[in-house]
């Protein structure tokens, strides 16, 4: 008979409590993805080079492609699908849309929410403090002049 190498885990995402089953060697992202239905955070590098599945963690951004989610024990995971929804979005998500900060939209997911963790720590933050935030998100389109202009329109939008 196989062995299973599943665990039963509880993992506090978007402010509930999941209990899901996970293999040791499964990481946030896929068990995000993958048994949580929450596709939001986007699969791109898998390798921790592109910011495309970014979350937070304690409202810390993280690459959730790039931990297991053995590893995340009792701190909170938080999602894009947290934010707002399609008829209700939240005041950055509207800046995107307003401000074209997005093409492809694959990257979108992630800069938001790094943005999200900047909003929260700096209200005003300059150029230099974006672009310093949103280092760790890549855009295959090219689109960062627009992604800058997104968040500094929340911002003062605030
Ligand atoms: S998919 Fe995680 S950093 Fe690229
Ligand atoms: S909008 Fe396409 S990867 Fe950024």
């Amino acid at each position: 008979m196989a062995m299973s190498n599943l665990v039963e885990i509880t993992v506090n995402v978007n402010g509930e409590d999941r209990r899901v089953e996970v293999d040791h060697r499964w990481t946030l992202l896929r068990v995000l993805r993958d048994s949580l239905g929450l596709t939001g955070a986007k699969r791109g590098c898998d390798r921790g080079e592109c910011g495309a599945c970014t979350v937070l963690l304690d409202g810390n951004p993280v690459y959730a492609c790039s931990m297991l989610a053995l590893q995340v024990g009792a701190r909170a995971v938080r999602t894009i699908e947290s934010l707002g929804v399609v008829g209700d979005l939240n005041p950055l998500q509207t800046a995107f849309l307003a401000e074209d900060g997005g093409q492809c939209g694959y990257c979108t997911p992630g800069f938001v929410m790094s943005a999200t963790a900047l909003l929260k720590a700096n209200v005003n933050p300059s150029e230099d403090e974006i672009k310093e935030a949103l280092v760790g998100n890549l855009c295959r389109c090219n689109a960062y002049g627009r992604i800058i202009e997104s968040v500094k329109r929340a911002a003062s939008d605030r």
